[in-house]
């Protein structure tokens, strides 16, 4: 055979690693940490093996886990005392976020990025207030412009208990202009905005439902989140946080949706971020239970994979466990 391209003369084992395009390394992780404010000792999720909710207690102790491991990074997410309609205890001062937030921030040198939205900690689960017939429609409806009103007052109390950055999740319209308005009128024009700029209403976030006791109560997010169908709105979505001050752009689920990171690389200058969901890590760690995949291998693949696509960062329940890998 006359060939002249033979693109295996560049997979031997000494060059291999000088033609790799894309690495992965524990810098561009940020490991999720659930704080629960209804229990005194670590419980663990069991759609999630290998995580847990801790108590505040327990919330300084586990971050630095984390960063042993050489993750930085981490995301907060909070299981309140209390819930109610307006969901009054993501945006109190003592509230379980603000709290962890604050003893994370003296104790650790993580970096704390604090998850903003409200089905936490609203009684009906959804991401918003809701309009009074909501129960009784078909599909749910938020009240937008009063949420946004909620979204801030959430985010400043944040950024007040030390936040780092914050990354508004609930996509309601204007979140990241509101949010921006409400941190520089408050002296945090320094605390940058992670926007989950394009959030598809995925049936990926099952196991995160579990583990933060955030599934809507009745009805779907499909009023909000996006259409697993559409990749065109997600380029609108993104300009929409990128002309409201968003600093970095994230594309949520990953591995169902990696043309979208792709086309979201190729059109903005932004970091991008992808959160490989709670569904993406319940499904390797079943296989891998069952015997029928190698829990290692698949879980560096799909990170890789993530990155290749062009994710500068990822959030991902896997942090901790790629991080001792590398
Ligand atoms: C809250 C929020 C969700 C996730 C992150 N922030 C749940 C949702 O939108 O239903 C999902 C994360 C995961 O599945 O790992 N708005």
């Amino acid at each position: 055979m006359e060939l002249t391209q033979r693109p295996r003369r560049l997979r031997t084992d000494g060059v291999r690693s000088l033609v790799r395009e894309t690495d992965l390394a524990a810098s561009d992780l940020i490991a999720p940490v659930f704080v629960d404010a209804t229990t005194d000792k670590r419980q663990p999720i069991e759609s999630m093996p290998g995580h847990e909710r801790v108590p505040l207690d327990e919330a300084v102790a586990r971050v630095q886990e984390v960063r042993e491991t050489g993750v930085e990074a981490v995301i907060l997410f909070g299981i309140p005392e209390s819930k109610d309609e307006r969901g009054t205890r993501a945006w109190a001062e003592d509230g379980v976020v603000q709290e962890a937030t604050r003893r994370i921030t003296a104790e650790t040198d993580a970096y704390v990025i604090t998850d903003v939205c409200l089905c936490e900690y609203t009684d009906h689960g959804h991401c918003g207030v809701l309009e009074s017939d909501a129960q009784s429609e078909p599909t749910v409806t938020i009240k937008n412009d009063e949420t946004l009103d909620l979204l801030e007052r959430i985010a400043v109390s944040h950024a007040r208990a030390g936040a780092d950055m914050v990354a508004p999740s609930g996509m309601i319209d204007g979140m990241v202009g509101a949010i921006r308005g409400a941190l520089d009128e408050e002296g945090f024009e320094h605390v940058p905005i992670m926007s989950y700029a394009a959030k598809y209403e995925s049936a990926f976030y099952g196991p995160f439902r579990d583990a933060a006791d955030g599934a809507p109560a009745f009805g779907d997010r499909r009023h909000y989140q996006m259409d697993p169908a559409n990749a065109r709105e997600a380029r609108t979505e993104v300009a929409l946080d990128v002309e409201q001050g968003a600093d970095v752009l994230m594309v949520k689920p990953a591995l169902p949706y990696l043309d979208i990171i792709g086309e979201i690389r190729r059109e903005f200058d932004h970091p991008v971020a992808a959160y490989n969901v709670s569904g993406e890590y319940a499904m390797l760690q079943a296989a891998a239970e069952k015997g029928w995949l190698d829990l290692e291998e698949t879980a560096y693949e799909s990170l890789l994979s993530i990155k290749r696509a062009g994710a500068d960062l990822i959030l991902t329940y896997f942090a901790e466990d790629i991080a001792r890998q590398l």
